[in-house]
């Protein structure tokens, strides 16, 4: 039997990573814990989404999966060093993969991040860049109203729009070439953060990169399950309202999911 791999968010918005592991995957099992009895983990203190973090990479090595990917970026940012070192299972946070693809894009040295407000204050994107290179110019700034945004079906739209044009005016200012989307929710406002940007401004989507990292490393493992003839299977385990869950989950990963059970 294989092994599947391990998801984990604060909520629904690491189906973002979910639905590019499926396209650069297709014949994984994968295993989704969203934590929704306890989201937000953005406005949380390090210490919260530390002990939140560790307890569900517990409940995915319960499942026996073969590797975890921390879909949320503020786990990753704060949590990621503390949980790698308890557990021997490979870890796989977002940070890294979208710096790399950020750092490799930028022309003028000028990156921008947005995430929540945990990310930013952790510096963790801005550490990772200066740790690629020292050089980079890095803007990193919270736009908390986005992730409710996304969750209430904002995705366009004259608030959202003006919102938008407020917290990515200093990155307009800075000339930044190149932004990371830092937060599973971001990806589904490409569209209003390109036009306030311009259209001379790569934006970064972690998820993809992600994917292409835990295919890379699975591959190294001799893990990988690449010539299977079934699609994979994806379960879906939520702290709280699996309906809520349900609904948005459409939003997220283009369809509705057979499989959400409720966990304490
Ligand atoms: N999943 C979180 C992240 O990517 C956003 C939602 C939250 O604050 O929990 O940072």
């Amino acid at each position: 039997m294989t092994k599947p791999i391990g998801v984990f968010d604060s909520g629904v918005g690491g189906l973002t990573v979910v639905k590019e592991l499926i396209r650069e995957l297709p014949f994984e099992d994968i295993v989704y814990f969203g934590d929704t009895a306890r989201v937000p983990y953005g406005i949380k203190s390090k210490e919260t989404v530390i002990r939140f973090s560790i307890e569900n990479t517990l409940f995915l090595l319960k499942h026996k999966v073969k590797l975890i990917c921390v879909a949320c970026n503020t786990s990753s940012s704060v949590a990621l060093p503390a949980i790698k070192s308890h557990f021997k299972v490979p870890i796989i946070g977002v940070i890294t993969p979208g710096v790399r693809e950020a750092v490799y894009a930028t022309r003028n040295r000028r990156i921008g991040v947005i995430g929540t407000k945990g990310t930013i204050k952790s510096r963790a994107y801005e550490n990772e860049i200066k740790h690629f290179n020292p050089e980079i110019e890095v803007v990193a700034l919270a736009c908390p109203l986005f992730v409710p945004f996304v969750e209430e079906g904002w995705l366009s739209g004259k608030v959202v729009m003006d919102v938008a044009k407020t917290y990515l005016k200093p990155l307009k200012d800075a000339h930044v070439d190149t932004v990371i989307l830092g937060c599973t929710h971001y990806p589904l406002l490409k569209p209003v953060i390109k036009k306030v940007l311009g259209r001379g401004v790569t934006l970064i989507d972690s998820a993809k990169q992600v994917a292409i990292e835990v295919k890379k490393i699975l591959s190294v493992e001799s893990e990988l399950n690449g010539h299977r003839r079934n699609r994979g299977r994806h379960k879906f385990y939520v702290s709280d309202n699996p309906e809520w869950f349900n609904g948005l989950a459409r939003r997220f990963l283009g369809g509705p999911l057979v499989n959400v059970k409720k966990v304490k």
